[in-house]
């Protein structure tokens, strides 16, 4: 299943990260595709926010991963665009923050090919000059589930 936005400023694209949390599940892979400046990062704010976060999102470009509690969901937040080597993937565990109940979201996934969870969720977010657009499609049961509930 696909769906489809424009995000003509920031606040929609946060906007869709909490309507993608409002329909996500424990255990939801989303990966996060798109140029830099896309807006993957702002996604992942809306997303956190729309699951009560309230502190700040910081882009993990260097920690790899950024943890985060929502009630009892752990969420993962993921930019892998740093690695070079997937030995330091190896090395930080990556596969065991998939546990198949935290959320993940995953920027730059193509980095981690091969030691990460396939996604429920594909967002890519593409942009030509100013004017952002974002789909949505689901690759498993799950994802069909998600795209299915999410109220863009
Ligand atoms: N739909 C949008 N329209 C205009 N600017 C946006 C939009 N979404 C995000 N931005 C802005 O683009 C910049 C880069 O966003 P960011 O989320 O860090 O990108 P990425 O993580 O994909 O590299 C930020 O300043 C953000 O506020
Ligand atoms: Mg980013």
């Amino acid at each position: 299943m696909r769906l489809e936005a424009e995000l003509p400023d920031d606040e929609s694209t946060v906007s869709f990260g909490k309507a993608a949390a409002a329909a996500s599940r424990p255990g939801a892979v989303f990966y996060l595709e798109g140029p830099l400046g896309a807006g993957k990062t702002t996604f992942a704010r809306g997303f956190l926010l729309g699951l009560g976060h309230t502190g700040p999102v910081k882009s993990p470009t260097y920690t790899l991963v950024e943890p985060y509690t929502a009630g009892s969901l752990s969420i993962y937040h993921f930019d892998l665009y740093r690695v070079s080597d997937p030995e330091e993937l190896e090395l930080m565990g990556i596969r065991d923050y998939f546990d198949g109940s935290s959320v993940c979201l995953v920027e730059w996934p193509d980095r981690g090919d091969g030691l990460i969870s396939p996604p429920d969720v594909t967002v890519r977010i593409s942009y030509s000059g100013g004017a952002r657009k974002a789909e949505a499609e689901s690759s498993t049961p799950l994802g069909d589930q998600i795209i299915s509930g999410w109220n863009k």
